[in-house]
């Protein structure tokens, strides 16, 4: 099969430029508010050693198998699963990953990009309150109820989220998504090691430490491995094509499995570190551990800045980190649809990048108008839009999508292509990877499907 050495859509600068875009999109909003929060319903530590092995075991293995065939391909999600289904066993019929994880890519942003927007509405007010007496925001759980119910804010933020999310993108790859990560990496790792900063000096950092590193195996049951693999997914960015694509512009000579082993890294690194911010900060003040998620973020974490000296500018710091986060996952959830879009078409990036922000920005309208005048409105069981697209992704389409990748990459792609592109894998590691590819990731995610699904959540 002819390969191709350049992508149409243009090719990353080097290695690093790689590692860093991949990594903007694997951190996000999950690293920050999901895996901490996770972590507390679970167990503490014994969930966080579940997750490493979720990662190591699967999110590896489908990273590496993701990123493989985006270079192999080298055009969007769907073109790529298009020109290496022409020499697979089964055929055409592997376009449906391409499809299924461009349609994820795009319902993720719908909701996305207005919890992004709840994050910009608090940096906002955090940075009001830098020039004003008091705390910026007193009441957090009032503050978030206001801000839910309140669409015209919401549109607001979602709004300008998207339009930060397309001038990025559209500005193409080196030009804009390697420099925008180049420039918002290193600022999120050193508003993140800010905030761990702040926490050490509270008495309370070490029983946050001992809260998220100490093991106590009697927690581990099923439960916590379904949202270990579900979280890692996620997290990873895995079985939507962001990577795919992203691996479409790696080029020919930087190692897959390199990349792909940094990327699981940081990702995992800036996860435990943000349970890191945040946990001295719940011990310190005596927060309400047992709030989780968004609630913990935007209603309970305030109480503390409100409490502590120069609250508002930590407040800043902290939601600022969120944004930057969400804003480089975007890039990446807008990037599969966008180079789909101009390769199809006579539009080129600029207007394609335009046109799926359009899209997308109405998908968000009707995401931010279900938290409140449409709340009665519901998709799945008795979930508001939000909480539909949330569910229908991380429940279904990512791993249905991650399965797919794993089982392209393992049994139906060419062979010789497949060991060309990991070819600096010694032959044992390559034996292990295509063992997982194979049947271990998609045997243990499967099953994780068939969990949440009997299970309803
Ligand atoms: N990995 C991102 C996070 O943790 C979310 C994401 C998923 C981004 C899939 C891109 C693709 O928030």
């Amino acid at each position: 099969m002819q390969q191709n050495t350049t992508s149409v859509h243009g090719m990353w600068s080097s290695k690093l430029g790689f590692i860093l875009a991949a990594s903007g999109s694997a951190v996000g909003l999950g690293n920050i508010w999901r895996f901490p929060s996770l972590v507390s319903e679970n167990g503490g530590s014994a969930f966080v050693l579940v997750y490493l092995g979720c990662i190591l075991i699967i999110g590896l293995p489908i990273m590496v198998a993701e990123i493989m065939m985006g270079r192999a391909g080298r055009l969007s999600p769907v073109g790529t699963m298009r020109e290496l289904a022409k020499n697979a066993a089964g055929g055409q019929f592997w376009q449906w990953i391409g499809w299924s994880g461009t349609a994820a890519s795009v319902m993720i942003l719908g909701f996305y990009s207005v919890v992004a927007g709840w994050t910009l509405s608090y940096s906002w007010q955090y940075f009001m309150g830098l020039f004003g007496e008091g705390a910026a925001i007193a009441d957090g759980g009032a503050t978030f109820n206001g801000l839910l119910g309140d669409w015209k804010t919401l549109l607001l933020w979602h709004s300008v989220f998207m339009g930060m999310t397309m001038l990025v993108v559209a500005g193409g790859v080196q030009s804009g998504i390697e420099r925008a990560s180049k420039i918002l990496m290193p600022l999120l790792v050193l508003l993140l090691l800010a905030l761990v900063g702040y926490g050490m000096t509270t008495a309370h950092f070490g029983e946050a430490v001992s809260y998220l590193f100490s093991a106590d195996f009697s927690k581990i049951n099923a439960d916590s491995l379904l949202e270990a693999l579900g979280q890692a997914f996620f997290s990873l960015s895995l079985g939507l094509g962001s990577l795919m694509v992203y691996g479409a512009y790696l080029g020919n000579k930087d190692s897959v499995g390199f990349v792909s082993g940094a990327v699981a890294i940081s990702d995992t690194l800036i996860a435990l570190l943000a349970g890191l911010a945040i946990f001295p900060l719940v011990f310190a003040f005596g927060l309400d551990k047992t709030v989780s998620g968004a609630g913990l973020i935007f209603a309970v974490l305030p109480a503390g800045f409100a409490d502590m000296t120069g609250g508002n500018f930590w407040g800043f710091l902290f939601f600022l980190l969120l944004s930057v986060a969400a804003w480089t996952s975007a890039i990446s959830l807008l990037e599969p649809s966008t180079a789909l879009l101009s390769e199809r078409t006579s539009m080129g990036r600029k207007g394609a990048a335009l046109t799926m922000t359009v899209g997308i920005w109405v998908l968000g309208v009707a995401v931010a108008l279900g938290l409140n005048v449409w709340k009665d409105f519901t998709i799945v069981a008795d979930k508001n839009i939000m909480d539909s697209l949330d569910y229908i992704t991380a429940n279904i389409l990512l791993p249905v999508g991650g399965i797919g990748v794993a089982l392209f990459a393992g049994w139906a792609m060419d062979k010789n292509v497949v060991r060309e592109h990991l070819s600096d894998m010694p032959d044992w590691l390559y034996g292990v990877w295509k063992f997982m590819a194979m049947v271990v990731a998609p045997a243990l995610t499967a099953w994780v499907l068939y969990g949440k699904l009997a299970g309803g959540g």
